[in-house]
């Protein structure tokens, strides 16, 4: 299928072909066209705040670590060793320098190379020759993230209006501090995931309390060049037990739930001040690891933070076997095409001719 008779069939609701979610030679060619070239998120920024601290993550198969070194820089760079190619760094935490854990090759914080073990006894050996691979970072309110395209638009450009979207909300941004990290790894690819967070249709069926406690008859559904806007508010009269929510009262009124092309979205929920991201990243055609930041302002206490997070992991462990029965109805290659419903899936409908438009340009 050609990209003329793609967006066709999209324009008609129709969903994309099944092979799109299983290839292996498509799966590769993502990496390199989508996930090499857009932001990605790399963690929250408390976790590199403090001179002599770092984190690593993951971005398209290439190690990442960020560090923040003695001098205040907070830096990024392939955490790859220069010697014979080892990832260098893991986890995150606080040391005066990254070592290789093969021949154990010391790094600054910097990136540059501070020690060799043996290197004297080369004929010439000049260790400025071996820094660690820069990549650009930039920083959103409390999230840090990593782009591994030189020459890609400023992380301004790429969230355009939306820090001003959430700040209208009323939520604190600058106030917020990280709190814990949920992960969900799914025998699905992607695409079904991000296709399915920017949808609610699904919600009445598979998410019971989310849909006691939120009006999806008043949910708004907006589409931008790059990002899918959801909004929804609270019920009059909640039908989700208080002991099964969190609280939602005061402060920020309405729940706002932005993704970002390709695989970030950003959610502020209502309450005095919950917000937690969700980065979707693939680690094969058909596996992918969902991770999810929670972050709160000081005001929200910790009993409730913990509801809150608990509220948003049964949403999350919800959605998985629906998606990984979606992945195995795809795999079967028997199914009909899908047909999108217009109405309540415009921005699963938007991140498909979005993939089309980049993909098979
Ligand atoms: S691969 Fe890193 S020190 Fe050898
Ligand atoms: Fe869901």
């Amino acid at each position: 299928m050609d990209r003329q008779a793609l967006n066709a069939a999209l324009e008609q609701c129709r969903t994309l072909p099944p092979e799109f979610y299983s290839d292996p030679h498509r799966h590769r060619r993502e990496l390199d066209q989508i996930f090499r070239q857009e932001w990605q998120y790399a963690g929250p920024l408390d976790r590199v705040r403090e001179a002599g601290s770092y984190m690593t993550t993951v971005v398209a198969e290439v190690p990442i670590v960020v560090t923040r070194a003695l001098d205040g820089g907070l830096r990024g760079f392939v955490n790859v060793c220069r010697h014979r190619s080892a990832v260098v760094a893991s986890g995150c935490g606080r040391s005066r320098s990254l070592v290789c854990p093969y021949h154990a090759w010391t790094y600054s914080l910097d990136g540059s190379l501070i020690a060799a073990p043996r290197s004297e006894r080369e004929a010439s050996f000049d260790p400025t020759d071996f820094p660690l691979r820069p990549v650009r970072i930039d920083v959103w309110g409390p999230l840090v993230f990593v782009n591994l395209d030189q020459e890609a638009p400023a992380l301004a450009d790429w969230l355009g209006d939306i820090p001003d979207m959430y700040a209208e909300t009323g939520l604190r941004i600058d106030d917020l501090a990280y709190r814990d990290r949920r992960e969900y790894t799914l025998d699905i690819n992607w695409k079904t995931y991000a296709e399915n967070i920017v949808e609610c249709y699904h919600c009445p069926s598979v998410h019971p309390a989310f849909a006691g406690v939120f009006d999806l008859d008043d949910y708004e559904l907006e589409a931008r060049a790059r990002s899918s806007i959801q909004r929804t508010r609270p019920r009059e009269r909640p039908r989700t037990a208080a002991a099964d929510a969190y609280d939602f009262t005061g402060g920020v009124e309405d729940g706002l739930y932005v993704f970002v092309w390709p695989n970030f979205m950003a959610n502020v929920s209502p309450g005095i001040g919950h917000f937690h991201t969700n980065s979707i990243q693939p680690l094969g055609p058909d596996r992918m690891v969902i991770m999810n930041d929670f972050f709160f302002v000081p005001e929200v206490s910790t009993a409730d933070a913990d509801s809150y997070i608990g509220f948003q992991h049964q949403v999350s462990l919800e959605d998985i076997a629906p998606l990984e029965a979606v992945a195995r109805g795809l795999g079967s290659r028997a199914g009909l095409p899908g047909r999108l419903m217009q109405a309540s899936e415009p921005l699963t409908q938007h991140f498909m001719q979005t993939y089309v438009a980049v993909m098979e340009s």
